[in-house]
């Protein structure tokens, strides 16, 4: 985790991520609700008091990063960051709409494919983000049981 940024640091990196997604060519092969999501992405940041986090790095350098807040079973908080492209603002808005209010197996049964389908697909060649983010979830909620049971976490 990068440390020492402020909010605003954040608000203008992921600014220019979405900057950059929208710009870029490819954009015009995602579905209607992919683009909707990368226009305004849900939950963004990092969260300082998270019970769990998570981070997962892409062989084509992006990176995502995704905060839980847990109450009793169930996640009561999901925030993401990445620095990524489109469809990785896309699959980590939409990961952590999907998961809040969810208990914890039910999120960790969370797949790729699931997230793939609730956008309404993703072009073949940006298909991994949607397992770089739930990977990160993973890794997430991992830290947290590691936390939970004392052996400190770790991803
Ligand atoms: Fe690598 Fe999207 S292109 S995570």
């Amino acid at each position: 985790m990068t440390e020492g940024r402020g909010p605003k640091d954040e608000l203008d990196l992921l600014a220019e991520a979405v900057s950059r997604a929208l710009a870029a060519d490819g954009l015009s092969a995602c579905s209607e609700e992919t683009i909707r999501e990368i226009r305004c992405p849900a939950n963004v940041g990092r969260m300082c008091d998270a019970d769990g986090e998570g981070v997962a790095d892409g062989l084509c350098g992006d990176t995502i990063e995704m905060y839980v807040k847990v109450r009793g079973d169930r996640i009561a908080d999901c925030t993401f960051f990445t620095d990524g492209c489109g469809p990785t603002i896309a699959s980590g808005s939409r990961l952590t709409r999907l998961v809040k209010g969810m208990t914890l197996e039910d999120a960790r049964g969370v797949t790729p494919r699931t997230i793939v389908s609730l956008l309404d697909g993703l072009p073949d060649d940006h298909e991994h983000c949607a397992a770089l983010a739930v990977m990160a979830l993973r890794n997430a909620l991992r830290d947290f049981a590691g936390r939970s049971n004392g052996t400190g976490g770790g991803q």
